[in-house]
């Protein structure tokens, strides 16, 4: 099994253990870490261990990176064969039961690069897959961003995370939020990338975002037709210190990185 095949694999194998928790929430274990808002389940915890195995069982000496306990690390070596897993990306929505917006993501990189990457909802049954050079995919079906050109008609998704980070963005982003048509703030990074990727929303938005956070996200995008940088429009890669994250359907890109500021 090559590594796309793996991670389709993995995402669908674990799709219905998944569901079954959420539709049980009520009796899952949550605790919090460093904010009171930035949740824990044993769900996490149980799909990161499980890809561990697998993944260790299946690619011999490949680094494991995840959002979880230990694995929450940046490789030493920067060519490394690497592994990133967000067992749940939006827990918080998953915990409480919101709209319901959460996803699992998987990507493999070479290089600071994902090279694949796969998203499931579980709770739609949708699964996202690309691989380098060979386009993104919704349940078998190709996808693409969308064409819009203009802010005045354009859906901007954005992640308002920590009160600092919230802040900050108000702040850089004021004169972009008054030019755009419809903002959006879904609480899940995984299921906003999707989005741009499909054409559904022309961008995505974050201040602070972690490797695992949008790895996987990222190479979908890409593969669909988008663009993604960091806020200042300079490149993005995946283990350089966290500087803000820009996503969009590249028609819009430069229009939206020039109403920032810095
Ligand atoms: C969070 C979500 C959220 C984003 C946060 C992330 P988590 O991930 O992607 O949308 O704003 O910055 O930490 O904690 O639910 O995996
Ligand atoms: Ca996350
Ligand atoms: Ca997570």
């Amino acid at each position: 099994m090559n590594e796309i095949a793996f991670i389709e694999w993995f995402l669908r194998d674990i799709e219905p253990y998944v569901r079954e928790k959420y539709a049980s929430r009520a009796t899952v274990a949550v605790s919090s870490k460093e904010d009171v808002t930035d949740l824990l389940t044993e769900v996490d915890l149980s799909i990161q261990k499980r890809f561990v195995e697998q993944a260790g069982d299946r690619f011999p000496g490949d680094l494991i990176v995840g959002e979880e306990g230990e694995y929450a690390r940046y490789p030493e070596d920067p060519e490394a064969r690497v592994w990133l897993i967000d067992p749940i990306d939006g827990t918080y929505n998953f915990v409480r039961g919101l709209f319901p917006v959460f996803g699992v993501s998987i990507a493999f990189a070479a290089g600071n690069t994902a090279v694949a990457g796969g998203v499931s909802l579980p709770i739609t049954g949708d699964l996202f897959l690309a691989e380098s050079g060979g386009g993104a995919y919704r349940n078998g079906q190709r996808i693409q961003v969308s064409t819009s050109r203009r802010l005045e008609g354009a859906c901007l998704d954005v992640d308002f995370s920590s009160p600092s980070e919230r802040m900050d963005l108000f702040r850089r982003a004021e004169g972009l939020f008054g030019k755009t048509g419809q903002l959006r703030c879904r609480g899940a990074a995984v299921v906003s990338l999707c989005s741009v990727a499909t054409g559904d929303t022309e961008a995505y938005l974050h201040a602070g975002l972690t490797p695992w956070d949008f790895a996987a996200g990222e190479i979908i995008v890409k593969e669909a037709g988008g663009v993604s940088s960091r806020l200042d429009g300079s490149p993005l890669r995946l283990f350089d210190p966290c500087a803000g994250i820009l996503m969009s359907n590249g028609a819009l890109h430069q229009d939206i990185l020039d109403n920032l500021q810095p």
